[in-house]
């Protein structure tokens, strides 16, 4: 359930009209509500009560410092994967002990950043990573919680691209060392392993592979436990899907929840999630505004004000978003179009043959469930601004992110000293 609808024709977010976002800010511009996100918060922690869980919200579905201070009130932690992420959790007011670093490519410096503020939990996803932060630890004198993330090789039955749990994938641990992993960090008087982490992939849409490597996990717990090793955390990631068209129906948390529950509710552990896309998912949109309308030969084509750079879903994982219009389509009247950014490039296109109610140059439109993976994977290809990003809280909102226009752009390039004048 999210927080955009239409009231007396018009689409608004809660207590907003998106026209008078529109209209102060410009198009194009994601939006989101902050009700959504806390409402998500409170209904995946709701999933599993009585039982006290952690949620680490994953920080690259949205690092916007407001959602991620929204999330923060809400009791949220943070899922990182580089030091950027870190410093944003920082500054939204998330305490470094509620944060998790994960990553396979995790620096020297940014291993050394995360061991200077404390951060909560680094999952470890190699020997070689292993052996460079037990030295780290060394030389700082802390002694990190760390979990080993395994690669349990089952496939999540999503997007190529978005898969990670495959033996193939270049996430994680397989099995068999990573039951020696434990045990060397186990040794290392730097090292504080406190149990084990998985994440088999994004927008999962069936629970069997997660029960699967939930499984895995549960098998791992004893037979380290029967080594005399202690785990006390299961890391068991994120992944979750969204319905990104109404007539689909991912799993609610509540069924998540008993998965968790009855393959590894008995073993004693703190579980700690990780998810992204099912907090912000369908608490933002992408507004935007439609440049022309071109009619052709076989079906006419809009070409929007927002392109790839702002929302690179569906070029990069054939996604689908929905597009509404602003103001509230009277009768039922249908017609195909393509609907396409200004991008030169033909992958600048949203999506081909979508059955729309009619639309013209100057209209309102927005892309739904741009929440999770929009803003953060924007850029600013083909010279565009960088898209805002604005808030939504009852009646208030607020610029989140400002436009980053060409000309502040400009002023972090310059010309090499040998093609300066005099
Ligand atoms: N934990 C780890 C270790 C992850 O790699 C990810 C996502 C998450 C948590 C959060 O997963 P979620 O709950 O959001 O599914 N850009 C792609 C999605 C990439 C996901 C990468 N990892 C997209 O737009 O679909």
């Amino acid at each position: 359930m999210h927080h955009f609808a239409y009231r007396a024709g018009h689409l608004y977010c809660e207590d907003v009209a998106l026209e008078a976002i529109a209209s102060a800010i410009g198009t194009p511009v994601y939006v989101y509500s902050a009700a959504t996100l806390e409402r998500h918060l409170a209904v995946f922690r709701a999933a599993f009560s009585p039982r006290d869980i952690d949620i680490a919200f994953a920080v690259k579905a949205n690092a916007n410092v407001a959602v991620l201070a929204t999330l923060a009130a809400a009791g949220a932690g943070a899922d990182t994967v580089s030091a950027g992420e870190i410093a944003r959790a920082l500054k939204a007011g998330i305490p470094a002990s509620r944060m998790i670093f994960s990553g396979v490519g995790k620096t020297k410096q940014e291993l050394q950043y995360a061991l200077g503020f404390g951060i909560g939990q680094i999952n470890v996803e190699s020997h070689a990573e292993l052996e460079m932060l037990a030295e780290l630890a060394q030389a700082s004198g802390a002694k990190p919680q760390i979990a080993v993330r395994v690669n349990p090789d089952i496939a999540a039955g999503t997007h190529d691209k978005i898969t990670t749990g495959a033996a193939e994938n270049k996430f994680g641990v397989p099995v068999a060392d990573a039951l020696a992993l434990y045990a060397q960090a186990s040794q290392s008087p730097h090292l504080n392993p406190v149990g084990l982490a998985v994440h088999i992939g994004s927008q999962i849409k069936d629970l069997s592979p997660l029960r699967s490597a939930f499984l895995r996990l549960r098998e791992m717990t004893m037979e380290l436990r029967t080594a005399g090793y202690t785990v006390t955390r299961l890391d068991l990631g994120g992944g979750l899907g969204v319905p990104y068209q109404a007539e689909h129906d991912p799993p609610t948390p509540a069924a998540y929840a008993a998965v968790v529950e009855n393959t590894l509710g008995d073993l004693d552990v703190l579980f700690s999630f990780e998810p992204g896309r099912l907090i912000a998912g369908n608490a933002g949109i992408l507004l935007t505004r439609v440049i022309r309308h071109q009619p052709r030969p076989n079906r006419d084509i809009i070409v929007l004000d927002a392109g790839m750079n702002d929302l690179i879903r569906p070029a990069m994982y054939e996604a689908f978003h929905e597009l509404i219009p602003v103001k509230e389509p009277k009768g039922a009247a249908r017609q195909s179009f393509d609907l396409v950014g200004p991008v030169c490039e033909t992958g600048d296109t949203f999506a081909k043959n979508r059955l729309l109610p009619p639309m013209d140059a100057g209209d309102l439109a927005v892309f739904m469930t741009a929440g999770a993976y929009g803003a953060t994977m924007s850029s600013t290809y083909n010279g565009r601004a960088l898209v805002p990003e604005v808030l939504v809280n009852g009646d208030q909102f607020a610029v989140v992110r400002d436009r980053i226009d060409i000309e502040q752009k400009l002023s972090h390039e310059r010309l090499p000293p040998w093609m300066k004048a005099g």
